[in-house]
């Protein structure tokens, strides 16, 4: 049993809430959902010194894997934008490495679009853990 698009987007928006994004005033959520059925969600987190900000995707991806989840489905993100906003380079290299390519990233905005495309579309011939062996 998986969740509608619109059902994970919708959990996304609600992360969005809790963005902290004082600097860009640019707030993201997102939702991971697990093989077992969990979700987790994440908003993105800025700090003063930028670089240590982090985005809405690897909150709500971390916070799955420090619950000991594995194995995800999808991820959807969401934001205020003129079209569905897509994931940072940083964030599909996590999603790709340990989702799997072919994962399915929704992307949305608040209007109501959205797509959803495979990661392998989204960062084509990714490093991987094949290189480490
Ligand atoms: N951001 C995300 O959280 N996810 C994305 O997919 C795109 C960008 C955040 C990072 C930063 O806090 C703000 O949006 C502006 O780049």
């Amino acid at each position: 049993m998986s969740l509608e698009p619109k059902q994970l987007i919708e959990l996304a928006r609600t992360a969005r809430e809790n963005a902290v994004a004082p600097y860009s005033h640019f707030q993201v959520g997102s939702a991971v959902e697990c093989a077992d059925g969990r979700v987790f969600t994440g908003c993105n987190v800025e700090n003063s010194t930028y670089g240590l900000s982090i985005c809405a995707e690897r909150v709500a991806i971390f916070k799955a894997i420090s619950e000991g989840a594995r194995d995800f489905a999808r991820i959807a993100v969401v934001a205020a934008a003129r079209e569905p906003v897509r994931p940072c380079g940083a964030c599909r290299q996590v999603i790709s490495d340990l989702f799997g390519a072919d994962a399915e990233v929704t992307m949305a905005d608040l209007q109501g679009n959205f797509e959803t495309m495979q990661v392998r579309d989204l960062l084509p011939l990714p490093f991987n853990r094949s290189f480490l062996y």
